[in-house]
């Protein structure tokens, strides 16, 4: 049972946003207008101007409620750009963004056109990916589409028909070149993959990347924020720049990172992500009648993933933990990602309520101090701890949304809707943030973050949709 405690909120006033779900959802759609560059969506309009890949992920699964056809072109145009090897990177490039918007742009990224895997350039894109969210959304668009008239189901029937080879050499890339252990769990060499950039996750691993020589660098980043303090520290920073010049200097090639890089980490929430897009992919593959051998094999990367995050179980914790392969140790810290085998899904019963038990526990969602009682991204009880500092603690809506999302496929739709109703709290009352301040609730980061306004569209679905009928 989830403590009473952990849902009881201060101030809390949910009844009001709760009589007005279309205006929350008006206000969702606009900002995800705001942000289209026609084709594709900005993560935000000035801290984020290129396109991310789990970004738009995300954004077509809120794009669905809106526009089934414009939600598949979001993932058509980053798969556009999907490198020889099925790799998705993790920016596209917006060749018309300001100069001196973001730092590493285009420039800096160059170099991964010269690699004989990488996509005809421009527009230019980065040589690392991120979480593999993409299946699951464009199953979403179909099922959404499902809902509304035989030519939208047609259309995006044809849409998975034409994504499906796609989907599946990106699963493949990940469970080959990124696992070439075949332990079923991704290896990652850059904290940006993880899309959880500076959580204390990574502090141990990084600790031992000695930085070499390097340029000065800009952060037009802190130019985007309210106060520095939100964003990467530049110790950080020093270290991912590091990290860049030396996946650069393998010329992004797997098998020569592999090699020589001194971050190699198994990813646990990037894996469990994984394995949840497997099991959308395997739906697809389904719906496009795909061949019985490539169905076998994604259904084995699925399996291989779950036994591959059980070997990363912590009994103590109850929670899953990264390993960092050149340390040949696991990642003692107590972030959401440990919930990764609930993100995983089709976990035993007992880890099931051992997941749930420490998602309510004061470690998490049920601190007593907390504004809103929802899993900071980092554990308060953790050293490396920051309420303000991106993933060291605030609240993000979209991690929330994946534990929501998670939790109606475990069987738990009352946890779920305890967590959907308490994040379009904290939205109705902060705005749509990228993350929150655990304690306060104050909005942090960009101000106008597509995905949370995609994840409230999704959220507010079928609200919206039952005060439709009702007007009707
Ligand atoms: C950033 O710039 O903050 C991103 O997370 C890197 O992809």
């Amino acid at each position: 049972m989830i403590a009473q405690a952990a849902y009881q909120v201060r101030n809390h006033s949910w009844r009001q946003i709760f009589d007005q779900p279309e205006e929350l959802s008006a206000q969702a759609g606009q900002i995800l207008r705001r942000n289209d560059m026609e084709g594709w969506t900005r993560a935000a309009p000035s801290l984020y101007p290129h396109q991310w890949s789990w970004d738009s992920a995300f954004i077509a699964i809120g794009l669905a409620h809106l526009d089934t056809r414009r939600a598949a072109q979001e993932l058509r145009t980053l798969f556009a750009h999907q490198w020889m090897t099925g790799r998705v990177p993790h920016i596209v490039f917006n060749p018309k963004a300001p100069p001196e918007s973001y730092f590493p742009g285009a420039d800096h990224w160059a170099c991964a056109a010269s690699s004989p895997d990488a996509p005809p350039a421009p527009p230019y894109t980065s040589c690392l990916c991120q979480p593999p969210v993409h299946a699951i959304a464009a199953l979403r668009i179909w099922e959404v589409a499902g809902r509304e008239d035989e030519k939208a189901f047609a259309e995006a029937t044809d849409f998975l028909r034409e994504i499906y080879p796609r989907l599946f050499a990106w699963h493949r890339y990940l469970a080959t070149l990124r696992d070439p252990e075949r332990s079923g769990l991704v290896t990652i060499y850059h904290p940006w993959a993880s899309g959880a950039d500076n959580s204390p996750r990574w502090d141990g691993a990084l600790a031992a990347v000695e930085v070499g020589e390097m340029p000065t660098y800009p952060r037009y980043d802190l130019d985007h924020v309210d106060d520095p303090s939100e964003r990467p520290a530049s110790a950080e920073y020093d270290r991912y720049l590091w990290l860049v010049k030396l996946i650069k200097r393998a010329d992004c090639d797997e098998r020569a990172i592999y090699r020589s890089h001194p971050f190699l980490v198994k990813d646990v929430l990037f894996s469990a992500i994984l394995v949840a897009a497997n099991d959308a992919l395997l739906e697809i593959a389904k719906v496009v009648e795909a061949p019985d051998e490539e169905r076998e094999l994604v259904d084995g990367w699925a399996g291989r993933g779950r036994k591959g995050l059980e070997k990363c179980w912590d009994d103590k914790l109850n929670l899953c933990l990264d390993y960092d392969l050149r340390a040949d140790r696991s990642l003692r810290v107590r972030t959401v990602a440990g919930f990764a085998p609930l993100i995983a899904g089709q976990q035993s019963p007992e880890r099931l309520a051992a997941l749930l038990g420490e998602l309510a526990s004061p470690a998490f969602a049920g601190h007593a101090e907390l504004r809103w009682p929802v899993p900071p991204s980092t554990s308060p009880e953790e050293p490396g701890f920051h309420p303000r500092s991106y993933w060291r603690g605030p609240v993000w809506p979209v991690a929330n949304w994946l534990l929501w999302w998670s939790l109606i496929r475990s069987g738990e739709p009352e946890r779920a809707a305890q967590i959907r109703r308490v994040s379009l709290d904290q939205i109705a009352e902060g705005g749509f943030a990228e993350y929150f301040e655990p304690f306060s609730g104050k909005p942090l980061g960009s101000k106008e973050q597509s995905w949370t306004a995609a994840v409230v569209l999704d959220w507010l679905a079928d609200d919206v949709r039952s005060a439709e009928i009702e007007a009707a």
